[in-house]
């Protein structure tokens, strides 16, 4: 007979092996009220809890969205939501056959006696939550932790404190059976060059991966998040798809351990049609010989194209739908390297 600890494995290992599988990837819709209304706002949506609601409706009930997306990130008042006839998102997530998943970090604050640098906070009572979101359905967490780029920055305190709060997070996760997405994202607002954001990135993956060791974290049992290597949205010298591509999968290769199943991007701000191209070069190039998937966890990238038609108005749902579904397309067929823009 298994020991119930070779079973908790067994069970984060294929989970993980699921969530990137045939080619599909994460749809993020995880933001937090803030950045929601953030994003509402731009289109003058008013930021209503049922307007969030309808969207996030619309989100989920989108037509064959699994053919593309195997799994989706709720945020803490999603995963309560229903369907205006009642049925649970989750419960339309997993008929769908796609995995939900949640988020569990309580938002980046700032880091004390570190001017510009922020921590994730949420650890506090977070073995609670979880056993709370796993008995609600919940297979995946995620926590996303933030790195500036800037003068003087990222401080060892800064790198250390989160990487060390993304291991016991991800401990955490394991210990509850659901397989973290373990997100250190380097912020792409600057005016820093691909060289040093690559060099930012490495360290952050080593910290990140050290910890995760130290923590004991089993890691074919969970997901990297992670932000691909560009160039400062401010950077004069915009490197090409294909420098961009190469510069993240050897920044990749140095510091992620074979033994993780699936690497998913974060857009990170990028258009949708960059951050696809971008992730089809990687895998036109390194999906032969790289020993993790290179899959995508966009929210932005995906969902804004839909967000944008609907424009909180229910006549816009099915276009909305038919975007949504399209940029969700046009990632699958970059994890196959045949994105055509
Ligand atoms: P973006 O793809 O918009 O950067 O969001 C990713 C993310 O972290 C949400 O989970």
């Amino acid at each position: 007979m298994q020991s119930e600890s070779t079973t908790k494995v067994q069970q984060l290992t294929e989970t993980a092996k699921a969530m990137v599988a045939n080619d599909k990837g994460l749809l993020a819709l995880d933001e937090s009220n803030p950045t929601c209304h953030k994003r509402f706002a731009k289109y003058g949506i008013p930021q209503t809890e049922e307007n969030r609601r309808s969207y996030r409706e619309l989100l989920v009930t989108t037509p064959g969205l699994s053919e593309s997306i195997s799994g989706a990130i709720l945020y803490d008042e999603t995963i309560r939501q229903q369907k205006k006839d009642g049925t649970p998102f989750i419960k339309v997530i997993i008929d769908a056959g796609i995995i939900p998943g949640i988020k569990v970090d309580a938002g980046a604050k700032d880091l004390a006696n570190h001017p510009g640098e922020k921590i994730s906070e949420g650890l506090d009572a977070l073995r609670t939550r979880l056993a709370e979101y796993s008995q609600m359905g919940a297979r995946f967490a995620k926590w996303r932790a933030v790195i500036t780029i800037g003068d003087g920055i990222p401080s060892p305190g800064c790198i250390d404190a989160n990487a060390h709060a993304l291991a016991r997070y991800a401990a955490l996760c394991q210990e509850s059976g659901l397989v973290p997405v373990v997100e250190p994202e380097v912020l792409m607002d600057g005016e820093h060059t691909l060289a040093r954001c690559s060099e930012v990135t490495e360290k952050v993956l080593r910290a990140v991966f050290n910890q995760l060791y130290l923590q004991r974290v089993i890691l074919e049992g969970m997901i990297l998040k992670a932000n691909m290597v560009l160039p400062g949205l401010s950077c004069p010298k915009q490197d090409t798809i294909n420098e961009v591509a190469d510069a993240t999968v050897q920044c990749l290769l140095r510091t992620v351990p074979a033994a993780v199943p699936g690497i998913t991007f974060l857009s990170g701000g990028q258009s949708a049609e960059l951050a696809s191209e971008r992730l089809n070069a990687m895998n036109i190039k390194f999906k032969s010989r790289s020993p993790w998937a290179l899959s995508f966890s966009f929210a932005r990238a995906i969902q804004q194209p839909a967000l944008e038609i609907w424009q909180g108005k229910e006549a816009n749902t099915h276009s909305a739908q038919q975007a949504l579904y399209h940029r969700a397309k046009c990632n699958h067929d970059a994890r196959r390297g045949e994105y055509n823009g």
